[in-house]
């Protein structure tokens, strides 16, 4: 994790799919957004950056599940699973976001998404990847390329 940060987003984290990374880019965007809670120990503002990460990761989601679906990932079920377990986990935290104490509530919130950010964009999102590169003459769908 960078100071004061989830992470930011490099070449490295990169799945080969033009939109899928620039989604991701914008997710850990969102993420940090809610990094910067822990200073602000504002109700509103943790629902609003809460509610605006679970309408996007909705949208990102449903296009990485297409895509697999499309490329007949091998561990498609299994991802998807961790998907609406990450929107059950985020809606839970907006719900205790109405009664908890903001900046505790915003600390476990970070944690529990820089786990996430480390164990699944960097681990299990770069896995669909990598079998995408492993299968030879099977052509890149949705602008394919890795993002510099
Ligand atoms: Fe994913
Ligand atoms: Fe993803």
């Amino acid at each position: 994790m960078v100071a004061g940060t989830i992470a930011k987003w490099s070449s490295d984290m990169s799945v080969g799919v033009l939109v899928l990374d620039e989604e991701h880019r914008f997710l850990i965007e969102e993420m940090n957004s809610l990094h910067a809670i822990k200073k602000m120990k504002s109700q509103d503002t943790l629902e609003n950056c809460l509610g605006r990460l679970i309408c996007f990761a909705i949208k990102h989601f449903f296009h990485e599940e297409s895509y697999m679906a499309k490329m007949r990932y091998s561990r498609m079920p299994a991802h998807k699973v961790a998907h609406d377990d990450f929107i059950v986990k985020m809606q839970s935290f907006l719900r205790r976001g109405a009664d908890e104490d903001v900046t505790v509530l915003s600390v476990e919130i970070v944690e529990y998404l820089d786990e996430w950010c480390a164990q699944h964009i960097l681990v299990e999102d770069r896995r669909y990847a990598l079998e995408a590169d492993s299968r030879s003459g099977q052509d890149r769908m949705w602008g394919g390329g890795r993002s510099r």
